[in-house]
Protein backbone atom coordinates (compact mmCIF):
# COMPACT_ATOMS: atom_id res chain seq x y z
CA UNK A 1 0.00 0.00 0.00
CA UNK A 2 1.33 3.52 -0.76
CA UNK A 3 2.84 5.00 2.19
CA UNK A 4 1.14 8.23 1.48
CA UNK A 5 -2.64 6.25 1.66
CA UNK A 6 -2.93 8.21 4.95
CA UNK A 7 -2.92 11.44 2.96
CA UNK A 8 -5.70 10.49 0.79
CA UNK A 9 -8.61 12.43 2.26
CA UNK A 10 -6.58 15.60 2.45
CA UNK A 11 -7.85 18.29 1.29
CA UNK A 12 -4.89 20.17 0.22
CA UNK A 13 -2.72 17.13 -0.88
CA UNK A 14 -1.68 18.59 -4.68
CA UNK A 15 0.24 21.07 -2.29
CA UNK A 16 3.24 18.89 -1.89
CA UNK A 17 2.35 16.16 -4.49
CA UNK A 18 4.74 14.03 -6.66
CA UNK A 19 2.46 13.13 -9.51
CA UNK A 20 4.01 10.76 -11.84
CA UNK A 21 3.49 11.17 -15.58
CA UNK A 22 2.16 8.70 -17.41
CA UNK A 23 2.39 8.64 -21.43
CA UNK A 24 0.19 5.79 -21.87
CA UNK A 25 1.16 4.55 -25.18
CA UNK A 26 4.50 3.66 -23.56
CA UNK A 27 4.18 2.47 -20.55
CA UNK A 28 2.96 -1.07 -20.54
CA UNK A 29 1.00 -2.64 -23.30
CA UNK A 30 -1.99 -5.07 -21.46
CA UNK A 31 -3.18 -6.75 -24.79
CA UNK A 32 0.55 -7.46 -26.68
CA UNK A 33 -0.56 -5.83 -30.26
CA UNK A 34 2.63 -3.04 -29.04
CA UNK A 35 0.95 0.25 -28.02
CA UNK A 36 0.23 0.72 -24.09
CA UNK A 37 -2.99 0.87 -22.80
CA UNK A 38 -5.16 0.91 -19.82
CA UNK A 39 -4.98 -2.98 -19.43
CA UNK A 40 -0.87 -2.17 -18.99
CA UNK A 41 -1.04 0.47 -16.69
CA UNK A 42 -3.71 -1.02 -13.99
CA UNK A 43 -1.59 -4.09 -13.95
CA UNK A 44 1.15 -1.64 -13.24
CA UNK A 45 -0.61 0.21 -10.73
CA UNK A 46 0.75 -1.57 -7.70
CA UNK A 47 4.35 -0.66 -9.03
CA UNK A 48 3.59 3.22 -9.13
CA UNK A 49 2.02 2.51 -5.75
CA UNK A 50 5.10 1.49 -4.35
CA UNK A 51 7.35 3.80 -5.70
CA UNK A 52 5.76 6.00 -3.52
CA UNK A 53 3.99 8.99 -6.00
CA UNK A 54 0.93 10.61 -4.96
CA UNK A 55 -0.97 10.63 -8.81
CA UNK A 56 -0.88 9.79 -11.76
CA UNK A 57 -1.48 12.20 -15.20
CA UNK A 58 -2.01 10.24 -17.71
CA UNK A 59 -1.60 12.15 -21.09
CA UNK A 60 -4.69 11.74 -23.46
CA UNK A 61 -6.27 9.00 -23.97
CA UNK A 62 -9.30 9.68 -25.93
CA UNK A 63 -10.37 8.76 -29.68
CA UNK A 64 -7.84 10.06 -31.91
CA UNK A 65 -6.19 10.14 -35.54
CA UNK A 66 -3.11 10.12 -33.87
CA UNK A 67 -1.77 13.13 -35.79
CA UNK A 68 -0.36 14.26 -33.06
CA UNK A 69 -0.17 11.53 -30.72
CA UNK A 70 -3.33 11.92 -28.96
CA UNK A 71 -3.38 15.67 -28.69
CA UNK A 72 -5.61 15.40 -32.07
CA UNK A 73 -9.04 14.37 -29.92
CA UNK A 74 -11.83 13.82 -32.13
CA UNK A 75 -14.08 12.72 -29.02
CA UNK A 76 -13.24 14.12 -25.43
CA UNK A 77 -15.88 11.96 -23.56
CA UNK A 78 -14.77 8.44 -24.85
CA UNK A 79 -11.60 6.32 -24.71
CA UNK A 80 -9.59 5.61 -27.68
CA UNK A 81 -10.22 2.23 -29.04
CA UNK A 82 -6.29 1.49 -29.00
CA UNK A 83 -5.91 2.13 -25.17
CA UNK A 84 -9.43 0.39 -24.48
CA UNK A 85 -13.07 1.16 -23.04
CA UNK A 86 -14.92 3.89 -20.49
CA UNK A 87 -15.60 0.87 -18.36
CA UNK A 88 -11.43 -0.14 -18.12
CA UNK A 89 -11.26 3.50 -17.59
CA UNK A 90 -13.65 3.47 -14.21
CA UNK A 91 -12.26 0.45 -13.39
CA UNK A 92 -8.66 1.66 -13.13
CA UNK A 93 -9.60 4.67 -11.20
CA UNK A 94 -11.09 3.01 -9.00
CA UNK A 95 -8.09 0.66 -8.24
CA UNK A 96 -5.48 3.81 -8.24
CA UNK A 97 -7.82 5.18 -5.86
CA UNK A 98 -7.69 2.15 -3.77
CA UNK A 99 -4.05 1.91 -3.85
CA UNK A 100 -4.09 6.05 -2.40
CA UNK A 101 -3.46 7.30 -6.29
CA UNK A 102 -4.93 10.37 -7.31
CA UNK A 103 -5.68 10.52 -11.35
CA UNK A 104 -5.54 13.58 -13.42
CA UNK A 105 -6.13 13.51 -17.14
CA UNK A 106 -5.17 15.72 -19.99
CA UNK A 107 -7.47 18.14 -21.03
CA UNK A 108 -6.59 19.96 -24.72
CA UNK A 109 -9.02 22.83 -25.05
CA UNK A 110 -6.40 24.96 -27.45
CA UNK A 111 -7.75 22.44 -30.42
CA UNK A 112 -9.33 19.52 -31.78
CA UNK A 113 -9.15 16.94 -34.18
CA UNK A 114 -10.07 17.77 -37.92
CA UNK A 115 -11.56 14.37 -37.45
CA UNK A 116 -14.14 15.70 -34.39
CA UNK A 117 -17.94 15.88 -35.31
CA UNK A 118 -17.25 19.77 -34.88
CA UNK A 119 -14.69 20.53 -37.66
CA UNK A 120 -16.46 18.17 -40.06
CA UNK A 121 -19.92 19.90 -39.59
CA UNK A 122 -17.83 23.15 -39.71
CA UNK A 123 -16.34 22.39 -43.29
CA UNK A 124 -19.43 21.10 -44.28
CA UNK A 125 -21.89 24.12 -43.22
CA UNK A 126 -19.61 26.49 -45.14
CA UNK A 127 -18.79 30.45 -44.03
CA UNK A 128 -20.65 32.53 -41.98
CA UNK A 129 -21.95 28.82 -40.12
CA UNK A 130 -22.35 28.80 -36.42
CA UNK A 131 -20.75 25.33 -37.37
CA UNK A 132 -17.50 27.61 -38.25
CA UNK A 133 -17.50 30.15 -35.42
CA UNK A 134 -16.81 27.70 -32.80
CA UNK A 135 -13.08 27.86 -34.68
CA UNK A 136 -11.10 30.39 -36.55
CA UNK A 137 -12.33 30.40 -39.85
CA UNK A 138 -10.79 33.87 -41.92
CA UNK A 139 -10.68 34.89 -45.27
CA UNK A 140 -6.79 34.77 -47.31
CA UNK A 141 -5.04 37.89 -48.00
CA UNK A 142 -3.60 38.72 -51.57
CA UNK A 143 -5.38 38.29 -54.99
CA UNK A 144 -7.76 35.81 -54.56
CA UNK A 145 -7.14 35.41 -51.32
CA UNK A 146 -4.06 32.85 -51.86
CA UNK A 147 -2.69 34.39 -48.50
CA UNK A 148 -2.96 33.17 -45.09
CA UNK A 149 -4.99 35.86 -43.35
CA UNK A 150 -1.78 36.71 -41.12
CA UNK A 151 1.82 35.68 -40.20
CA UNK A 152 1.51 33.50 -37.48
CA UNK A 153 3.48 30.01 -37.86
CA UNK A 154 2.82 26.39 -36.39
CA UNK A 155 4.42 25.32 -33.37
CA UNK A 156 5.14 21.70 -35.22
CA UNK A 157 6.90 25.02 -38.80
CA UNK A 158 4.93 25.72 -41.86
CA UNK A 159 1.88 28.62 -41.22
CA UNK A 160 -0.43 28.30 -39.20
CA UNK A 161 -3.24 28.38 -41.18
CA UNK A 162 -4.29 25.58 -44.38
CA UNK A 163 -7.25 26.90 -46.80
CA UNK A 164 -10.31 24.77 -47.16
CA UNK A 165 -12.40 24.25 -50.52
CA UNK A 166 -15.66 26.10 -50.60
CA UNK A 167 -18.76 23.94 -51.76
CA UNK A 168 -17.98 24.07 -55.35
CA UNK A 169 -14.86 22.52 -54.89
CA UNK A 170 -12.75 25.89 -55.51
CA UNK A 171 -10.74 27.54 -52.70
CA UNK A 172 -12.50 29.01 -49.41
CA UNK A 173 -11.54 30.02 -46.19
CA UNK A 174 -8.23 29.44 -43.98
CA UNK A 175 -8.58 28.09 -40.58
CA UNK A 176 -6.21 28.74 -37.73
CA UNK A 177 -3.99 25.44 -36.27
CA UNK A 178 -1.42 26.28 -34.00
CA UNK A 179 -0.04 23.11 -33.96
CA UNK A 180 -0.55 20.35 -36.78
CA UNK A 181 -2.71 21.21 -39.89
CA UNK A 182 -5.26 18.19 -38.40
CA UNK A 183 -5.49 19.97 -35.05
CA UNK A 184 -8.00 23.24 -35.75
CA UNK A 185 -8.21 26.32 -32.57
CA UNK A 186 -11.08 26.77 -31.62
CA UNK A 187 -12.53 30.48 -30.61
CA UNK A 188 -12.81 30.70 -27.24
CA UNK A 189 -14.98 33.66 -27.28
CA UNK A 190 -17.48 31.43 -28.48
CA UNK A 191 -19.84 30.52 -25.58
CA UNK A 192 -21.01 26.91 -26.96
CA UNK A 193 -16.73 26.27 -26.46
CA UNK A 194 -16.93 27.27 -23.41
CA UNK A 195 -19.65 25.05 -22.32
CA UNK A 196 -18.72 22.27 -24.48
CA UNK A 197 -15.26 21.94 -22.43
CA UNK A 198 -17.47 22.84 -19.05
CA UNK A 199 -19.23 19.55 -19.91
CA UNK A 200 -16.04 17.44 -20.87
CA UNK A 201 -14.93 18.51 -17.42
CA UNK A 202 -18.12 17.72 -15.59
CA UNK A 203 -18.32 14.07 -17.11
CA UNK A 204 -14.54 13.08 -15.96
CA UNK A 205 -15.01 14.69 -12.80
CA UNK A 206 -18.27 12.51 -12.24
CA UNK A 207 -16.08 9.50 -12.75
CA UNK A 208 -14.17 10.47 -10.08
CA UNK A 209 -10.98 11.97 -11.80
CA UNK A 210 -9.25 14.03 -9.50
CA UNK A 211 -8.51 17.10 -11.70
CA UNK A 212 -6.54 17.98 -14.86
CA UNK A 213 -3.61 18.74 -16.80
CA UNK A 214 -4.38 21.84 -18.82
CA UNK A 215 -2.28 21.52 -22.56
CA UNK A 216 -1.26 24.62 -23.92
CA UNK A 217 -2.78 26.58 -21.42
CA UNK A 218 -1.05 29.82 -22.74
CA UNK A 219 -2.51 29.97 -26.06
CA UNK A 220 -6.42 29.82 -26.50
CA UNK A 221 -6.77 33.22 -26.39
CA UNK A 222 -5.82 35.24 -29.44
CA UNK A 223 -5.62 39.32 -29.93
CA UNK A 224 -8.84 40.21 -31.31
CA UNK A 225 -8.17 41.21 -35.00
CA UNK A 226 -5.50 38.34 -35.25
CA UNK A 227 -2.82 41.18 -35.83
CA UNK A 228 0.28 40.01 -37.21
CA UNK A 229 3.06 38.87 -34.95
CA UNK A 230 5.53 40.54 -37.16
CA UNK A 231 8.18 38.17 -36.71
CA UNK A 232 9.06 34.46 -38.52
CA UNK A 233 11.34 33.39 -35.70
CA UNK A 234 11.04 29.71 -35.27
CA UNK A 235 10.21 27.78 -33.09
CA UNK A 236 7.57 30.26 -32.12
CA UNK A 237 7.26 28.62 -28.42
CA UNK A 238 7.47 31.22 -25.24
CA UNK A 239 7.29 34.54 -26.35
CA UNK A 240 9.68 37.38 -25.23
CA UNK A 241 6.86 39.63 -25.40
CA UNK A 242 3.56 39.90 -23.22
CA UNK A 243 1.42 41.40 -25.53
CA UNK A 244 2.17 38.20 -28.22
CA UNK A 245 -0.76 37.84 -30.27
CA UNK A 246 -1.31 34.44 -29.26
CA UNK A 247 0.44 33.51 -26.43
CA UNK A 248 0.23 34.09 -22.65
CA UNK A 249 -2.65 36.45 -23.29
CA UNK A 250 -4.18 38.37 -20.17
CA UNK A 251 -7.72 37.28 -21.79
CA UNK A 252 -6.76 33.19 -20.70
CA UNK A 253 -6.67 34.04 -16.99
CA UNK A 254 -11.21 34.11 -17.26
CA UNK A 255 -11.47 31.12 -18.54
CA UNK A 256 -9.63 29.78 -15.91
CA UNK A 257 -11.50 31.18 -12.56
CA UNK A 258 -14.47 30.50 -14.12
CA UNK A 259 -12.91 26.43 -14.41
CA UNK A 260 -11.70 27.37 -10.59
CA UNK A 261 -15.66 27.93 -9.88
CA UNK A 262 -16.64 24.43 -12.03
CA UNK A 263 -13.90 22.23 -9.79
CA UNK A 264 -14.69 23.79 -5.99
CA UNK A 265 -17.92 22.86 -6.75
CA UNK A 266 -16.83 19.96 -6.25
CA UNK A 267 -16.58 18.37 -2.27
CA UNK A 268 -13.70 16.78 -2.63
CA UNK A 269 -11.72 19.14 -4.70
CA UNK A 270 -10.60 18.96 -8.51
CA UNK A 271 -7.25 20.46 -9.27
CA UNK A 272 -5.55 21.94 -12.13
CA UNK A 273 -1.93 21.96 -13.45
CA UNK A 274 -1.19 24.30 -16.53
CA UNK A 275 1.26 23.61 -19.32
CA UNK A 276 2.02 27.32 -19.87
CA UNK A 277 5.38 27.95 -21.47
CA UNK A 278 5.98 31.19 -20.72
CA UNK A 279 8.51 33.67 -20.39
CA UNK A 280 8.99 34.51 -16.88
CA UNK A 281 7.99 33.22 -13.40
CA UNK A 282 5.84 36.31 -12.69
CA UNK A 283 3.97 35.29 -16.06
CA UNK A 284 3.84 31.94 -14.63
CA UNK A 285 2.37 32.73 -11.46
CA UNK A 286 -1.02 34.90 -12.65
CA UNK A 287 -2.29 31.48 -13.64
CA UNK A 288 -1.78 29.98 -10.07
CA UNK A 289 -3.46 33.40 -8.12
CA UNK A 290 -6.01 32.05 -5.74
CA UNK A 291 -8.95 31.75 -7.98
CA UNK A 292 -7.59 30.57 -10.74
CA UNK A 293 -5.79 27.31 -11.07
CA UNK A 294 -3.69 25.08 -8.65
CA UNK A 295 -0.68 24.96 -9.85
CA UNK A 296 1.56 25.13 -13.25
CA UNK A 297 4.49 23.22 -14.55
CA UNK A 298 8.01 25.02 -13.86
CA UNK A 299 9.59 25.19 -17.44
CA UNK A 300 12.15 28.04 -16.33
CA UNK A 301 13.61 25.00 -13.88
CA UNK A 302 13.07 22.74 -16.32
CA UNK A 303 15.67 24.25 -18.30
CA UNK A 304 18.14 25.48 -16.44
CA UNK A 305 21.69 24.32 -16.92
CA UNK A 306 22.86 22.19 -14.23
CA UNK A 307 25.03 25.29 -12.75
CA UNK A 308 24.48 26.80 -9.59
CA UNK A 309 24.10 30.20 -10.23
CA UNK A 310 21.38 30.15 -12.95
CA UNK A 311 19.85 27.23 -10.98
CA UNK A 312 19.88 29.64 -7.77
CA UNK A 313 18.13 32.23 -9.54
CA UNK A 314 15.47 30.13 -10.91
CA UNK A 315 14.91 28.58 -7.87
CA UNK A 316 14.70 32.30 -6.27
CA UNK A 317 12.61 33.81 -8.87
CA UNK A 318 10.17 30.73 -8.78
CA UNK A 319 9.82 30.78 -5.36
CA UNK A 320 9.38 34.42 -5.01
CA UNK A 321 6.74 34.38 -7.73
CA UNK A 322 4.64 31.49 -6.23
CA UNK A 323 4.71 32.89 -2.96
CA UNK A 324 3.28 36.29 -4.27
CA UNK A 325 -0.10 34.89 -5.09
CA UNK A 326 0.26 31.89 -2.47
CA UNK A 327 0.42 29.01 -4.65
CA UNK A 328 3.03 26.09 -4.04
CA UNK A 329 5.76 25.65 -6.52
CA UNK A 330 6.16 22.86 -8.89
CA UNK A 331 9.53 20.96 -10.37
CA UNK A 332 9.97 19.29 -13.17
CA UNK A 333 12.99 17.67 -15.12
CA UNK A 334 11.24 16.05 -18.27
CA UNK A 335 8.15 15.52 -20.02
CA UNK A 336 7.15 13.88 -23.15
CA UNK A 337 7.89 17.07 -25.28
CA UNK A 338 11.56 17.71 -23.94
CA UNK A 339 14.54 15.54 -24.11
CA UNK A 340 15.35 13.42 -21.20
CA UNK A 341 17.75 15.07 -18.19
CA UNK A 342 20.42 12.23 -18.45
CA UNK A 343 20.98 13.18 -21.80
CA UNK A 344 20.75 16.82 -21.56
CA UNK A 345 23.39 16.97 -18.50
CA UNK A 346 25.39 14.71 -20.33
CA UNK A 347 26.40 17.80 -22.28
CA UNK A 348 28.38 20.78 -21.70
CA UNK A 349 25.72 23.13 -19.47
CA UNK A 350 25.43 26.65 -19.61
CA UNK A 351 23.42 26.60 -23.12
CA UNK A 352 19.66 27.40 -22.15
CA UNK A 353 17.08 26.39 -23.96
CA UNK A 354 18.26 22.69 -24.48
CA UNK A 355 15.27 21.37 -26.16
CA UNK A 356 15.74 19.95 -29.26
CA UNK A 357 17.65 16.93 -30.23
CA UNK A 358 19.18 18.09 -32.73
CA UNK A 359 20.98 20.79 -31.30
CA UNK A 360 21.98 18.77 -28.22
CA UNK A 361 23.37 15.91 -31.08
CA UNK A 362 25.78 18.37 -31.82
CA UNK A 363 27.71 18.77 -28.63
CA UNK A 364 29.94 15.80 -27.29
CA UNK A 365 28.28 13.36 -24.33
CA UNK A 366 29.27 11.88 -21.01
CA UNK A 367 26.37 9.76 -20.36
CA UNK A 368 28.12 9.03 -16.82
CA UNK A 369 27.91 12.61 -15.31
CA UNK A 370 24.28 12.51 -17.23
CA UNK A 371 23.19 10.21 -15.04
CA UNK A 372 25.15 11.40 -11.80
CA UNK A 373 23.66 14.52 -12.45
CA UNK A 374 20.34 13.50 -12.89
CA UNK A 375 20.27 11.55 -9.45
CA UNK A 376 21.36 15.18 -8.12
CA UNK A 377 18.97 16.76 -9.78
CA UNK A 378 15.88 14.14 -8.24
CA UNK A 379 17.23 14.67 -5.03
CA UNK A 380 17.61 18.24 -5.37
CA UNK A 381 13.63 18.72 -7.13
CA UNK A 382 11.97 16.43 -4.31
CA UNK A 383 13.20 18.25 -1.46
CA UNK A 384 12.59 21.94 -2.95
CA UNK A 385 9.28 23.50 -1.46
CA UNK A 386 5.75 22.23 -2.91
CA UNK A 387 5.06 19.58 -5.50
CA UNK A 388 6.64 17.63 -7.97
CA UNK A 389 6.45 15.72 -11.64
CA UNK A 390 8.60 12.15 -12.39
CA UNK A 391 8.15 11.88 -16.02
CA UNK A 392 7.81 7.96 -16.65
CA UNK A 393 11.54 6.48 -17.31
CA UNK A 394 12.73 8.96 -15.45
CA UNK A 395 12.58 6.56 -11.95
CA UNK A 396 15.28 4.61 -14.31
CA UNK A 397 17.61 6.67 -15.39
CA UNK A 398 16.56 6.25 -19.01
CA UNK A 399 18.44 8.58 -21.66
CA UNK A 400 17.23 9.69 -24.62
CA UNK A 401 16.96 7.55 -27.92
CA UNK A 402 19.06 9.33 -29.88
CA UNK A 403 19.41 6.98 -32.70
CA UNK A 404 16.12 5.94 -33.71
CA UNK A 405 15.85 5.02 -37.50
CA UNK A 406 14.75 8.13 -39.41
CA UNK A 407 11.74 5.51 -40.78
CA UNK A 408 10.24 4.99 -37.71
CA UNK A 409 9.80 8.69 -36.31
CA UNK A 410 6.09 9.64 -36.14
CA UNK A 411 6.48 13.00 -34.20
CA UNK A 412 4.81 14.95 -36.46
CA UNK A 413 7.45 17.89 -36.14
CA UNK A 414 10.24 16.06 -38.09
CA UNK A 415 7.72 15.69 -41.63
CA UNK A 416 6.72 19.61 -40.50
CA UNK A 417 10.23 20.30 -40.39
CA UNK A 418 10.75 19.21 -43.84
CA UNK A 419 12.69 15.89 -42.33
CA UNK A 420 15.01 18.44 -40.47
CA UNK A 421 14.09 17.98 -36.43
CA UNK A 422 13.52 14.61 -35.14
CA UNK A 423 10.96 15.95 -32.48
CA UNK A 424 10.41 14.01 -29.81
CA UNK A 425 10.06 10.35 -30.15
CA UNK A 426 13.71 9.88 -28.25
CA UNK A 427 11.57 10.58 -24.88
CA UNK A 428 8.94 8.24 -25.86
CA UNK A 429 9.97 5.07 -25.95
CA UNK A 430 8.46 2.29 -24.28
CA UNK A 431 9.20 1.47 -20.61
CA UNK A 432 11.66 -1.79 -20.01
CA UNK A 433 10.39 -3.66 -17.50
CA UNK A 434 12.11 -6.78 -16.73
CA UNK A 435 14.02 -9.30 -19.10
CA UNK A 436 16.83 -9.44 -21.41
CA UNK A 437 15.51 -8.34 -24.43
CA UNK A 438 13.16 -6.00 -26.44
CA UNK A 439 9.82 -5.83 -25.56
CA UNK A 440 11.57 -6.07 -21.86
CA UNK A 441 8.25 -6.74 -20.42
CA UNK A 442 6.65 -3.81 -21.83
CA UNK A 443 4.16 -5.99 -23.66
CA UNK A 444 2.42 -8.33 -20.44
CA UNK A 445 1.53 -11.74 -20.54
CA UNK A 446 4.95 -12.84 -22.71
CA UNK A 447 3.24 -11.34 -25.77
CA UNK A 448 6.59 -10.28 -28.02
CA UNK A 449 4.98 -7.95 -30.65
CA UNK A 450 7.45 -4.95 -31.50
CA UNK A 451 7.18 -1.96 -29.30
CA UNK A 452 5.75 0.66 -31.33
CA UNK A 453 9.47 2.21 -30.99
CA UNK A 454 12.76 0.26 -30.47
CA UNK A 455 14.16 0.27 -27.17
CA UNK A 456 17.45 0.21 -27.15
CA UNK A 457 19.37 -3.29 -26.01
CA UNK A 458 21.30 -1.65 -23.47
CA UNK A 459 18.34 -0.83 -21.33
CA UNK A 460 19.01 -4.52 -20.44
CA UNK A 461 20.48 -2.79 -17.80
CA UNK A 462 17.73 -0.23 -16.67
CA UNK A 463 14.59 -2.93 -16.37
CA UNK A 464 12.44 -2.22 -13.37
CA UNK A 465 13.49 -6.01 -12.27
CA UNK A 466 17.11 -5.25 -13.07
CA UNK A 467 17.21 -2.25 -10.36
CA UNK A 468 14.63 -3.64 -8.11
CA UNK A 469 16.82 -4.00 -4.67
CA UNK A 470 20.43 -2.57 -6.10
CA UNK A 471 21.08 -0.04 -4.05
CA UNK A 472 23.10 2.01 -5.95
CA UNK A 473 19.92 2.09 -8.56
CA UNK A 474 18.19 5.56 -10.06
CA UNK A 475 15.05 3.16 -8.67
CA UNK A 476 16.10 2.70 -5.74
CA UNK A 477 17.02 6.45 -5.09
CA UNK A 478 13.74 7.17 -6.06
CA UNK A 479 12.14 4.91 -3.99
CA UNK A 480 14.17 5.84 -0.61
CA UNK A 481 13.80 9.87 -1.67
CA UNK A 482 9.87 9.29 -1.98
CA UNK A 483 9.37 7.28 1.18
CA UNK A 484 11.89 9.98 3.00
CA UNK A 485 9.63 12.90 1.77
CA UNK A 486 6.58 11.99 3.01
CA UNK A 487 7.93 10.84 6.58
CA UNK A 488 10.19 13.97 7.02
CA UNK A 489 7.64 16.65 8.05
CA UNK A 490 10.43 19.84 6.51
CA UNK A 491 9.48 18.38 3.16
CA UNK A 492 6.85 19.38 0.60
CA UNK A 493 4.70 22.12 1.04
CA UNK A 494 6.30 25.35 3.07
CA UNK A 495 9.20 27.28 3.11
CA UNK A 496 13.15 27.17 2.71
CA UNK A 497 15.62 29.41 3.25
CA UNK A 498 19.48 29.74 1.98
CA UNK A 499 22.45 28.89 3.82
CA UNK A 500 25.86 29.69 3.00
CA UNK A 501 27.84 27.50 0.39
CA UNK A 502 31.36 27.09 -1.08
CA UNK A 503 30.97 28.96 -5.14
CA UNK A 504 29.39 26.14 -6.98
CA UNK A 505 27.35 24.86 -4.73
CA UNK A 506 23.97 25.42 -3.47
CA UNK A 507 22.63 24.78 0.43
CA UNK A 508 19.44 25.30 2.03
CA UNK A 509 17.45 24.43 5.27
CA UNK A 510 14.08 23.59 5.96
CA UNK A 511 12.18 23.32 9.03
CA UNK A 512 12.02 21.38 11.20
CA UNK A 513 15.70 20.13 10.87
CA UNK A 514 16.50 19.11 7.28
CA UNK A 515 19.53 20.60 5.02
CA UNK A 516 20.15 19.88 1.08
CA UNK A 517 23.35 20.32 -0.09
CA UNK A 518 23.91 20.54 -4.33
CA UNK A 519 26.94 20.64 -5.23
CA UNK A 520 27.10 21.43 -9.17
CA UNK A 521 30.77 21.74 -9.86
CA UNK A 522 32.67 23.06 -6.43
CA UNK A 523 35.35 20.84 -5.14
CA UNK A 524 34.08 20.05 -2.47
CA UNK A 525 30.89 21.04 -0.37
CA UNK A 526 31.28 20.74 3.79
CA UNK A 527 28.37 19.23 5.31
CA UNK A 528 26.24 21.37 7.63
CA UNK A 529 27.55 21.50 11.23
CA UNK A 530 26.17 18.69 13.74
CA UNK A 531 24.53 16.88 10.94
CA UNK A 532 23.93 13.48 10.34
CA UNK A 533 23.55 12.14 6.79
CA UNK A 534 19.59 11.13 5.55
CA UNK A 535 20.44 10.46 2.36
CA UNK A 536 22.79 10.87 -0.62
CA UNK A 537 22.59 10.53 -4.37
CA UNK A 538 26.52 9.46 -4.59
CA UNK A 539 29.10 8.80 -2.08
CA UNK A 540 30.36 11.46 0.31
CA UNK A 541 33.74 12.33 1.14
CA UNK A 542 35.78 10.76 4.45
CA UNK A 543 35.10 14.12 6.01
CA UNK A 544 31.08 14.12 4.97
CA UNK A 545 32.05 16.92 2.59
CA UNK A 546 30.00 16.63 -0.21
CA UNK A 547 31.81 15.78 -3.67
CA UNK A 548 31.01 17.21 -7.03
CA UNK A 549 27.93 16.54 -8.88
CA UNK A 550 26.23 15.06 -5.84
CA UNK A 551 23.27 16.20 -3.82
CA UNK A 552 22.87 15.31 -0.06
CA UNK A 553 19.92 15.11 2.35
CA UNK A 554 20.71 16.03 6.04
CA UNK A 555 19.40 15.85 9.25
CA UNK A 556 20.14 18.86 11.62
CA UNK A 557 19.66 19.31 15.23
C1 LIG B 1 1.44 20.28 -25.69
C2 LIG B 1 1.72 18.80 -25.58
C3 LIG B 1 2.39 18.36 -26.84
C4 LIG B 1 1.47 18.61 -27.99
C5 LIG B 1 1.00 20.05 -28.04
C6 LIG B 1 -0.19 20.23 -28.95
O1 LIG B 1 2.59 21.04 -25.75
O2 LIG B 1 2.45 18.54 -24.42
O3 LIG B 1 2.78 17.01 -26.77
O4 LIG B 1 2.11 18.30 -29.21
O5 LIG B 1 0.61 20.52 -26.78
O6 LIG B 1 -1.33 19.71 -28.36
CA1 LIG C 1 -1.97 -2.51 -26.36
Amino acid sequence: MNSNASNFGHRSWWRSAVIYQVYIRSFADGNGDGIGDIAGLRARLPYLAELGVDALWINPWYPSPMKDAGYDVSDFRAIEPLFGTLDDAREMIAEAHELGLRILLDIVPNHLSDQHAWFQAALAAGPGSRERARFIFRDGRGPGGDEPPNDWLSNFGGPAWTRVSDGNGKPGEWYLHLFTPEQPDVDWTNPEVREEFDQTMRFWFDMGVDGFRIDVAHGLAKAEGLPDIGSTAWPPVSSERVDHPHWDRDEVHDIYRAWRALADDYEDPRVFVAEAWVHNPERLAMYVRDDELHTAFNFDFLLAPWLAEPMRDSIIASLEAHEGVGAPPTWVLCNHDTVREVSRYARPQGVRELRHLDDLLELPADFELGVKRARAAALLMLCLPGGAYVYQGEELGLAEVEDLPKELLQDPGWKQSGYTLRGRDGCRVPIPWSGQEPPFGFTLNGATAAPWLPQPLSWRALTVQAQTGDQRSMLELYRRALRLRHEHPALGDGAMRWIDAPEGALAFARDPGFVCVVNMSAAHAPGPPGAELLFSSGELAGDGGVPADTTAWFSTP
